[in-house]
């Protein structure tokens, strides 16, 4: 019975999931837009819509149940690995697209309620997962786009935007031990395992993520043209690039910043995002400190208790932090007093993403789960691993155990940072 009840949750999420994941691509007005990337070196936003699919018939189709691929040419075009995004551009018409994603939910549904779909709730949970990350990139894609290429769906509920004054300052976490990782019986990825003891030395950090104000003071004291308080690396690619300000940042008289639906006037309490990880460690040398460490991050976020989320292990609500609203965005930091960590940290799940200054990697002891290319792949020198979500990260994937990870270059994401040290 309790297997049946947990059938059919999964059965309402993935189906609330997809009815999501399609209003997200409702807000493009014109289909010839998905069809293109939403700026160079992108998958057209439409690949994603496929790409979804696909995912779901290879693992609880093919791999969980044992199926032949039906649609093998579908496979080919909508993977991520083996498809080089350049050869993504011809994508099927939408009637098709469709077709094969309502065929392929059809199937897994059926799957679901037999016995042995029911007793592999982790490729359920994979699969699940996929889409709400997907719902991500999706968003911040669409906030590439022109305002005039997009329409607000209807009847959206906005969530109260909490005003509270930014708690600054930093808290001393003192020196303990915690079992990093996550060791179940829920679903995680196997980058989050094994869990292993760790001892973390006493560190300073803010209680909240660098606002845009603070990053204000980088910006006009020249930190851009700074060589100095860049990683060389960093400093090639900020010249390459000509980047001069955060990507969520527009010029003009005044800054203003992005918004899915169009540019607002910047609110200075709210948290700097757009940036990469070349420019979050260049601020932290300027501001004569440092990022994080994900071990570091990890603590602060759960205590030496390990708790699934920084307030416990209730599950998320809105008054817990500034997740879960896809069409929203970022909030004054400090705003969920609810929501505080152990040892004292505001914003850890929700509002924005956090570089930390760890290297994706492997924990010790680390086994592939179930496939390389999810984590192990990418353990390349190059990706630094993100914590804590932003206010697009659905439920599931809000565990303080999490981890993301994103090339040091990638800066479209809802992504910031808070100091240490
Ligand atoms: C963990 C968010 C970096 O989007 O590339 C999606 C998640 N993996 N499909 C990504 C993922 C396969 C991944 N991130
Ligand atoms: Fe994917």
């Amino acid at each position: 019975m309790a297997l049946e009840v947990r059938a059919s949750s999964m059965a309402q999420m993935m189906e609330r999931t997809r009815a999501e994941t399609m209003r997200l691509f409702h807000i493009v007005v014109d289909e010839s837009v998905l069809r293109r990337p939403p700026s160079p070196g992108f998958r057209p936003i439409l690949w994603h819509r496929g790409h979804i699919g696909a995912y779901e018939a290879y693992w609880l189709l093919q791999q969980s149940k044992g199926d032949a691929p039906t649609s093998p040419e579908f496979q080919r075009i909508f993977d991520p690995i083996n498809t080089p995004a350049d050869d993504a551009r011809n994508l099927p018409p939408l009637d098709e697209i469709d077709a094969y994603l309502a065929e392929v939910r059809r199937d897994s549904l059926a799957w679901l309620a037999q016995p042995g779909g029911l007793a592999d709730a982790a490729t359920f949970d994979l699969v699940l997962e996929h889409e709400l990350q997907h719902q991500e990139t999706l968003l911040y894609l669409l906030h590439l786009l022109d305002p005039a290429q997009k329409r607000r769906p209807e009847e959206t509920v906005e969530r109260d935007r909490p005003d509270l004054a930014a708690t600054d300052g930093r808290v001393l976490v003192p020196e303990g031990e915690f079992e990093m990782g996550n060791c179940g019986p829920e679903f995680s990825y196997d980058n989050e395992r094994p869990a292993h003891c760790v001892s973390v030395p006493e560190f300073r950090i803010d209680r909240t993520p660098v606002t845009n104000s603070r990053f204000m003071g980088f910006v006009d004291g020249g930190g851009y043209s700074n060589r100095e308080l860049w990683d060389p690396k960093g400093w090639a690619w900020r010249e390459s690039e000509a980047v001069e300000h955060p990507h969520a940042w527009l010029p003009g008289r005044k800054w203003r910043v992005r918004g899915l639906f169009g540019e607002r006037e910047m609110d200075g309490s709210e948290p700097v995002w757009g940036v990469s990880w070349y420019e979050a460690d260049a601020f932290a040398r300027w501001a004569g400190r440092r990022l994080p460490s994900e071990t570091e991050w990890e603590f602060a976020a759960r205590g030496s208790s390990g708790r699934k989320y920084p307030w416990g292990s209730a599950e998320p609500r809105p008054e817990l932090g500034n997740f879960d609203s896809p069409l929203g965005g970022p909030t004054p930091v400090g705003g969920y007093p609810a929501g505080v960590s152990p040892h004292g940290l505001l914003d850890v799940a929700g509002n924005v993403w956090e570089w930390t200054g760890t290297e994706f990697g492997p924990y010790p002891g680390f086994r592939v789960d179930p496939y390389p290319e999810y984590s192990e792949l990418w353990f390349d020198g190059d990706h630094r691993v993100a914590r804590g979500g932003s206010w697009a990260t659905r439920p599931p994937v809000l565990r303080s155990t999490f981890r993301n990870f994103f090339r040091r270059a990638f800066r479209i994401g809802f992504i910031g940072f808070r100091l240490a040290g």
